[in-house]
This record gives C-alpha cells, structure tokens and sequence, in this order.
C-alpha cells in the first residue's frame, strides 16, 4: 500500500496516529536542526517535520529531495506548535520515521504555484505541468462535478445518456467542417460533427423522448477566448415539446448547478427578453444585464439642429453613465480613440457632462444648447452628475458599437462582477440572415429550426420578417446556450432548404435521410445545447475557457505539447489515395 491517507485528510483528531503519505514536494524549508517538506497532491498540503535530534540520517535525506519529487513518508500525526490556518491540515505535521523517494524530477521550467512566472506558451508546451497548479486542479474539478450534476439532473428527469458517431457527413451548423480522410472509401471524407444536431432529431423520430449527451462538438473556425476548435456541449432533445416546455426544463438545469455547485439560490425564473427588444436596449443578443447602462435614441432630439453628422445618421444613441460627469479631457479623448480602434469602427464619439451644479458641457456646445442637452439627459435618465456617450450612424451598425462601448464602460466602473450572475433568455430570433452581398439567406440557427406559425405566410413574402422558435440562454453576457423547435414535417423542412438556396437534389443528397425520417412519424420535437466549456468558465468566475479544458488548443488551433496539427507519412497519404500539392513555406 503506497498510503493510508491523502494530503489533504488529516486533522487534529488523527493526533499520533501511524500514517503513510505520498506526493509532490510542494517546497522544503531547512532551519538547522529542522528540516520541514510541503507534501502535495489534489487533496491538499501535509506538512512533514524532520527532527535532526531524533534521525540525523532521516534529516540529512529530507535535505537532498527537490521541488516535485514524488515521496512516500511514513510517520505520526503531532500537532503543530506554529499552525497555519490556510491549510485544512494546518494544525498537524508529520513525524516522519521513514523516507523513500519514488522519482525524482527535473526542476520544472516555471513555478508549479497558484502565481505562476511561466508565460502561456510555455505552460502550454508543459500542460502536464501546469495542470498541477491549485487553480487548474480546481477548474478540472469543478468540472467534473458539473458534468456529475448535470448527469444527476437529466437522468432524474428521464433523459437517456446516448452516444451519437462522431465520423459523420457535414452538418450545416455556421462554421466549417473539419474532415477525415477515409481508407476504405478513397477519396472520400467524414466530417467531424460540428453538433449531434441531426442525430438527436432522428433519436426522437425513434421514440427515445428524452435524449442528452456531454459530447465534443468540432468546428473550424476563427478562435476567442470563449472559443475552441472542439468543445464540448451539454446536448439535448426532447418529444412532444413547445418552447416553454424545454425552458422550463432547462431552467430547472442551470438553477439546479447554481445551487448544487455554487450554493445559489434563484428565486425567480430567469427573465426573457425579444431578440428585437434585446438588439434595441442592448445592441446584443446576448445581454450582460448585471448593470443598466441601456440605449437611448435621440434622434429626433438631436436632429435638425445644424450638426452634420447627426443630421445624416440613421439612428443617435447615447448611453448614460453613472458618476463620471468628472471624466477628464484626457480620458475622454482615450475613449475616442477606443471607438475609433478598426475592430469598433466609429468615427467619433460625442459626449455631454451632466455637471453637479445641473450646468452641461459637451462636445457639441456650438449646435446644442443647454435646453436641448437636458431633453437628451432626460431621455438618457441621465442625473447630474453623469455623463451621456453618445455614437450615431448605421442602426445596426451604431448598435453593435454601442454594445461593445457599454461593456467597455460596464467594466471600467467595475459592474461587471464574476461572481455576480445574470442569466436571460433571449427568445424570438430571426429564422434567416440575410447576407447582402450573395444576396442570399442563410439559418441564423440552423436550418432545422421551425418557424413560428403565426409568420409561416412571410416565408415567401418576406423572408427576413420570419421569427424562428429559437432561444438562447445568456449568462453575464455569454451566450452558454442555444436551441430550438424543430421542423418535423417533410415539406416544410424542404421548403427551408429551398430558401437557404439548397436545389432538390442538394437537399436530398445531404439531407434525405432527416427528410425520409419525418415520412415515418416523427413527434414535435425540439432542443437546447449548452457549451459545457463556457458555462463551467463562467460557474469558476474566469473568462478564458482553455483554463476549464485539460489540453486546450491555442489560438492557432495548435496543441503546442504534442506539436498537432503535423505533417503524416507519404505511406499514410498512399494508403488514403491523397497526394498533397507543394505549397511554399
Ligand atoms: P449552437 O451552435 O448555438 O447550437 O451551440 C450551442 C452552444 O455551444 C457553445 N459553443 C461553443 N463553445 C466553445 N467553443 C465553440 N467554438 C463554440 N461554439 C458554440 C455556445 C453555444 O450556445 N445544435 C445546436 C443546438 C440545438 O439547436 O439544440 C447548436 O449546436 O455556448
């Protein structure tokens, strides 16, 4: 037996019991006469004492172990005389009577602690290392337990944990496929599914009601800091169901890990905004509703009145922001520039300060008067005291950089607190997105998504009026989740293939087999599938989801420790029928 208990167990009630421990040198300190070793693994730190007046040889031994070398002690628990309330053993020590080292190791290329010197790159290149940090171990953990609970809840609620292929044919889903190659049928290729999405439906059709799945999910596409090339989602289907019906479940999901994970209660349900409503307030359709700082439109408060740029705008917003009536010139000139920056793309940005003494200076004071400026406060619910932000241009346009200042803004005056959570559905989407240069639609969820009946007679009209029975569940401003009704009839599956621009025969080469299935019985039906990786980043207060995956990509799609993507054997190239073109390095 390698040990009797794990690093983190023992306590004050285990006094002079016999023990046997093993782990990682955390860190060992030498004073003299005693030799003092951090023994860690996932459960904790036991210290270990090494009394030189009663094994001089013992303590000479302690001496020579370095950081992370892995030993075995046996010995007696004693109390400590100096205890460290940090520590969940911290008012015991070890006595140790005996002392083996298992392995020893090299000394680590950055510091194996919570604060670390190693740089990403490298600690990337070293995982295995870095994954032995608290915070890592803590993100893993988490990790596992909200698959454990999520598990927990589907299976109380009659969901059956089914496997679904992961070498399939292309499933539209927004972004690129990745592609296997196949030997036995040269020259053609699997994709990787980018969700279960056609294979959940198709379990309906076959009577399973309730499905669900932790599974990986691949998509090729550019990559954030909330995005990996594979993830992982929470995936679900359910027969027999409306909208309300799949929120009301999956409600019950997310309330459920608040409280069995992170010990919160939400009393109320999640409040559910319009896509339109949430687009026009937030400029997002995923918003962070943890503070207001909503939009304003002042067009017609601030048109007419000789200033050329609003004159020409399609829309004026203004957002209102609490106490900063003192922002200095200096800070507000740092603000434009951040609005003007390529990935924003305004050209400029206009302000109004809503001094304390109720007077008001904006940037604007040779077109607008006082008397007009507090009819823009009033409408921005602006107070003295404040300051209005105002953009103008393209709606849609000024929206979306809108949303990006309001977050900007929302995190300057700290209101964006991690541990502070607000989730909203956002309901109601489009069916179709219109792309204005192939003048063509495409699914802004997928193509599978059924569209509300009320709207089915603009389908031909005016396709973009459609509204989708599609949802989404944002959290602090990350969408963690997403679904919808589907279609479960034949002909109207079809009829949205042929708007999505798919002839006849596309649509039956790669998706006849859904069409074929909706022939033989197939129930109302629809879904939701979170991104597994994002919600446990957010239930662990971060923002980067590679800390919440073990061997994460980085943002050039690399693992940098095992060096993939890589170049194959010419063999394994014959053996596929592929011959690769020479490109220039
Ligand atoms: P959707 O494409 O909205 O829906 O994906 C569901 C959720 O998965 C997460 N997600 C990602 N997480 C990390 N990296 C990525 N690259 C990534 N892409 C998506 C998001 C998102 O909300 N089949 C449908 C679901 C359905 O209709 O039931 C689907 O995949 O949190």
């Amino acid at each position: 037996m390698y040990r009797t208990h794990n690093n983190g167990e023992l306590r004050i009630q285990n006094l002079d019991l016999k023990v046997k421990l093993c782990g990682w040198v955390q860190k060992s300190r030498d004073l003299g006469g005693m030799t003092f070793i951090d023994l860690r693994d996932r459960f904790g730190i036991t210290q270990l004492a090494f009394n030189e007046n009663f094994n001089k040889e013992l303590c000479e031994k302690a001496r020579k172990v370095n950081r992370e070398w892995i030993i075995e002690v046996e010995g007696k628990v004693k109390e400590r005389s100096s205890k460290n309330s940090k520590l969940k053993t911290g008012e015991i020590e070890i006595e140790v009577s005996s002392l083996k080292v298992l392995n020893e190791a090299k000394t680590p290329p950055f510091t194996i602690e919570d604060e670390t010197d190693g740089g990403e790159e490298l600690r990337m290149k070293y995982r295995f290392l870095d994954l032995r940090r608290g915070p890592l171990q803590n993100n893993i953990i988490l990790r596992s337990k909200m698959s454990m609970e999520t598990r927990n809840f589907l299976d109380k609620n009659n969901f059956l944990e089914i496997e679904t292929p992961y070498l399939i044919k292309s499933t539209p889903e927004g972004a690129r496929d990745f592609v296997v190659p196949s030997r036995m049928n040269k020259q053609q290729f699997y994709a990787l599914p980018q969700s279960p999405q056609t294979f959940k439906q198709l379990l309906m059709v076959s009577g399973f009601d309730r499905y669900y799945q932790i599974v990986k999910c691949f998509r090729d596409e550019d990559l954030r800091a909330d995005r990996q090339p594979e993830f992982t989602q929470i995936d679900c289907e359910m027969a027999f169901v409306n909208q309300q019906d799949v929120i009301n479940t999956f409600e019950g999901l997310i309330k459920y890990l608040f409280r069995k994970i992170l010990n919160i209660e939400f009393e109320n349900s999640f409040p559910l905004i319009t896509y339109d409503d949430a687009i026009e307030k937030y400029g997002s359709d995923k918003p962070d509703i943890r503070f207001d700082m909503s939009l304003n439109y002042i067009d017609d408060l601030a048109k007419g009145k000789g200033f050329n740029v609003f004159d020409q705008a399609e829309a004026i917003v203004g957002i209102n922001i609490p106490n900063a009536a003192e922002y200095s010139r200096k800070k507000l000139d740092e603000l434009t520039d951040w609005v003007r920056r390529p990935q924003i793309g305004a050209k400029g940005l206009v302000y109004v300060k809503y001094n304390k003494d109720q007077s008001f200076k904006s940037s604007l004071d040779k077109f607008y008067d006082a008397d007009t400026l507090k009819k823009w406060a009033e409408k921005c619910n602006s107070n003295p005291g404040d300051l209005i932000l105002i953009l103008s241009g393209d709606k849609a346009i000024v929206q979306k950089q809108m949303n990006e200042l309001r977050l900007l803004m929302g995190e300057r005056l700290e209101l964006r607190d991690p541990r502070v959570f607000k989730p909203i559905w956002v309901v109601d989407f489009p069916l179709l997105e219109k792309d204005e240069e192939t003048n063509s639609y495409h699914a802004m969820h997928h193509p599978f998504t059924s569209p509300k009946s009320e709207d089915l007679k603009m389908l031909n009209s005016d396709p973009s009026k459609v509204r989708a029975n599609a949802y989404d569940l944002s959290i602090n401003g990350v969408e963690v989740g997403g679904g919808s009704i589907r279609i479960h009839d034949r002909n109207i599956q079809e009829k949205m293939f042929e708007i999505l621009g798919f002839s006849k025969e596309e649509a039956e080469n790669q998706f006849g087999f859904l069409m074929k299935a909706f022939e033989y019985g197939a129930p109302p039906h629809g879904g939701i599938a979170f991104g597994f990786d994002r919600l446990c980043t957010l239930f662990g207060c971060k923002e980067n989801i590679r800390e919440f995956i073990a061997f994460p990509k980085n943002n050039q799609g690399r693992d940098v420790m095992i060096e993939a993507p890589s170049k194959i054997d010419k063999s394994q190239l014959d053996e596929l029928g592929i011959s690769l073109p020479k490109i220039e390095d």
